[in-house]
């Protein structure tokens, strides 16, 4: 069984202004796939609190951290600088993979900055804030993160 974390980064779900709605899509996609939700976080688009967080569900044994939000080109968006200051090992081509089959659907797809890396044996993934690019995403790519993810067990 492989434990999964949900972070979402959002000012406007951290206030409780919005609800969060992508990271309930994560939570049934990855379900479905048999994997464990054991935390879904709501944060602000704050780096070192993101950051933060994801060191701890590392060191926790967190084996997948899966984000939402904050990646776009806005002023607040810094999901990818805080996945950055974590991670040890960068994954580029997931996230090039993902980008190349997200084109399909939107040319604004290449809008997204978001980052893929290892720490430790934690595999962490951005993914856009809506429900739409989360599920684009993960029905492309979430039998390739899962296979990464038994690797890095
Ligand atoms: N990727 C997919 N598959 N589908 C989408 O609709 N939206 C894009 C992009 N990636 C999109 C997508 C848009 S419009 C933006 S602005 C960026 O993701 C960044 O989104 P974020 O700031 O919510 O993370």
């Amino acid at each position: 069984m492989y434990n999964v974390a949900i972070i979402t980064a959002s000012d406007k779900g951290y206030a409780g202004e919005r609800e969060d709605k992508s990271g309930q899509t994560i939570e049934e996609l990855v379900t479905a796939k048999g994997l464990h939700v054991a935390h879904k976080i709501i944060l602000p688009d704050d780096r070192s609190m993101l950051a933060k967080q994801m060191m701890t569900l590392c060191d926790q044994s967190i084996d997948l951290i899966l984000t939402t939000g904050g990646t776009g080109f806005s002023k607040r968006d810094v999901t990818p600088e805080a996945t950055a200051d974590v991670v040890e090992r960068r994954a580029d081509n997931l996230t090039f993979a993902m980008i190349a089959n997200s084109l399909q659907y939107t040319p604004k797809a290449m809008l997204s900055r978001g980052i893929a890396g290892i720490r430790g044996n934690t595999l962490i993934v951005n993914l856009p804030g809506s429900p739409k690019a989360v599920r684009e995403n993960l029905e492309y790519a979430m039998d390739a993160i899962i296979h990464g993810v038994k690797i890095l067990k």
